[in-house]
């Protein structure tokens, strides 16, 4: 058990002998937020965003090797249009500051999902933040960003079955372990923690192979 002093200066007890591994987060009730505030949706965004850029900090600082952030899922297109393109201007400021402090902080980031629907502009950003940070050995920093966890094992299925036509993969062999293999977060360790900081204990298509009930909180 040692004091870590948080970014705020406040001293937090933090037991480094038995840190989670890989935790998740769910992002939301930055609508609920706002709405208490009587400020706009994007407001709340606004503010989520601001707040996990001091908790992506936290967690490197304090040794966490995996962290991953359900930014967008795919049931999000589903907004109004104002919202979505609220949503993507603070993605795309957030992979453009980041871009500019990889240079000293020692995490890997990585986007798990479907780049196909994003815009260009993102989609270069996004590949740009994992090759300068392919070589990082700190944290690794998984972006969720229109994904969606029965999209993922979709995806994963039908690469299976294509390798599997072509003779490179036996059927018999599809283990646990070997469709784990063809998801986003092939080599990583499955989360230890799910938080929802807004409370609800639903997964919302997050996730939902790496999961089982006892890690989610
Ligand atoms: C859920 O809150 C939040 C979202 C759907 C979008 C969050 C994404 C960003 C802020 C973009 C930036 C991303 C990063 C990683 C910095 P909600 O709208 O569901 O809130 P509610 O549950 O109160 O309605």
């Amino acid at each position: 058990m040692a004091f870590f002093k948080s970014k705020e200066d406040r001293q937090v007890q933090v037991d480094f002998d038995h840190l989670p591994r890989h935790i998740a987060i769910i992002m939301d009730g930055n609508g609920r937020w706002a709405k208490k505030r009587g400020l706009p949706r994007t407001a709340g965004h606004a503010a989520g965003a601001e707040n996990f850029r001091t908790i992506a900090t936290y967690c490197k600082d304090i040794g966490l090797d995996y962290l991953t952030v359900y930014a967008f899922s795919t049931e999000n297109w589903a907004r109004p249009q104002e919202e979505v393109d609220a949503i993507m201007n603070l993605l795309r400021d957030y992979l453009k500051e980041s871009l500019r402090d990889f240079k000293k902080e020692n995490i890997r980031t990585r986007f798990i999902g479907d780049r196909g629907p994003l815009a260009p502009d993102i989609q270069e950003l996004m590949e740009e933040a994992e090759a300068s940070t392919a070589h990082k050995d700190g944290m690794t920093l998984n972006i969720a960003v229109n994904y969606g966890g029965r999209h993922e094992l979709v995806h994963a299925m039908r690469r299976m079955a294509s390798e599997a036509a072509q003779g490179r993969l036996n059927p018999d062999e599809i283990t646990e372990d070997r469709v784990s293999d063809y998801l986003y977060t092939a080599g990583q360790p499955d989360p230890d923690l799910i938080l929802r900081p807004s409370g609800e204990y639903r997964l919302s298509n997050f996730m939902i192979w790496q999961s089982d009930r006892k890690s989610v909180v």
